[in-house]
């Protein structure tokens, strides 16, 4: 009897032992601050759920019982990113300068810095008169392609493609190799080109052939000053050569109108350019060309009208 109880007493010692040694060891590792494995703060969330589930699976292996089941954090309700309205792209006011004093006229052509232009509504319409009286705003800028037969000269692309079809049909019906010079041109461009006319060959004549800004077709990316690729210079025999005359006859078949004729000067306010031609479509082009009318100015109803003075 006394044997058994001390056997007893003996069992009951080691496994208490036994227990409260384990629990010990785990309490103890629960209880350290976690150590945060250096690749989960990196950022990068492969490398992070990589870390997690190493550490998970020693954990596992290393527990003799359940690992108490963690108290997720709860994930911050997620509040709605405001969706930004989108705030209206600003069109900015265009003011045409002026000089004062004017208009001041030089044989029959007005300098344009002296005459308050009406800023055109719609600059990106195809047949909009554009002239010393009716102007381009200076932030329209069209949209642009690259011209073929050309130097990288750029046009609209309605332009580009007209005269594309214009020029394969004239080099098949009389092997002429049409040639663009010059297209579009930028603000800048057409101000500097303005700005240098003027001491280059005085002012009386820069005002007849050189446009000031937002009164030039080129800056619409629908004017073309044209030749043939064995003469890449602007000419005002253009017009009365073979590939000319077929231009004057065809081109309203592809939308374009010769711009500022000879003796049309007091209506266009531009002196003749037999280089210049412009895109307008082929409706208009077509209904200009049908009822002999010359001019822009005279299809729209707007002649640019001459001083009084003008035929003293
Ligand atoms: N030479 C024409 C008028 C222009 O510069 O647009
Ligand atoms: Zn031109």
């Amino acid at each position: 009897m006394k044997r058994n109880s001390l056997s007893i007493v003996l069992v009951m010692a080691i496994v208490l032992t036994s227990v409260f040694g384990t629990s010990c060891k785990k309490q103890s590792s629960d209880s350290s601050v976690p150590s945060i494995p250096a690749s989960s703060t990196s950022g990068n969330e492969a490398d992070s759920t990589e870390s997690s589930t190493t550490a998970q699976t020693s954990e596992t292996t290393e527990a003799a019982t359940p690992a108490p089941t963690s108290t997720p954090t709860p994930s911050p309700t997620p509040t709605g990113t405001p969706t930004p309205t989108p705030s209206p792209t600003p069109v900015p006011e265009y003011i045409e300068p002026i000089l004062e004093g004017g208009p001041a006229w030089y044989n029959g052509y007005v300098d344009p810095r002296t005459v308050r232009a009406e800023v055109v509504s719609d600059p990106s319409d195809i047949a909009v008169l554009v002239n010393k009286y009716y102007a381009s705003p200076s932030w329209y800028v069209p949209e642009l392609v690259y011209a073929k037969y050309s130097d990288s000269q750029q046009l609209r692309p309605e332009a580009a493609a007209a005269w594309e079809a214009m020029h394969d049909a004239c080099m098949a019906d009389i092997g002429q190799d049409l040639y663009l010079i010059s297209g579009y041109r930028s603000w800048e461009t057409q101000t500097a080109s303005f700005n240098n006319a003027i001491p280059r060959r005085g002012l009386d004549k820069a005002v007849c052939k050189n446009a000031y800004p937002g009164r030039s077709e080129h800056p619409l990316g629908l004017a073309l000053d044209i030749n043939i690729r064995s003469d890449p210079e602007i000419r005002d025999n253009f017009v009365y050569t073979e590939a000319g005359q077929w231009v004057l006859q065809h081109g309203h078949e592809y939308g374009f109108i010769w711009r500022y004729p000879a003796d049309y000067g007091h209506i266009t306010g531009y002196g003749v350019e037999g280089w210049h031609f412009r895109y307008v479509g082929t409706d208009v082009a077509t209904e200009m060309y049908l009822n002999n009318i010359m001019t822009l100015e005279e299809y729209y109803g707007k002649p640019q009208i001459l001083p009084d003075s003008y035929n003293e």
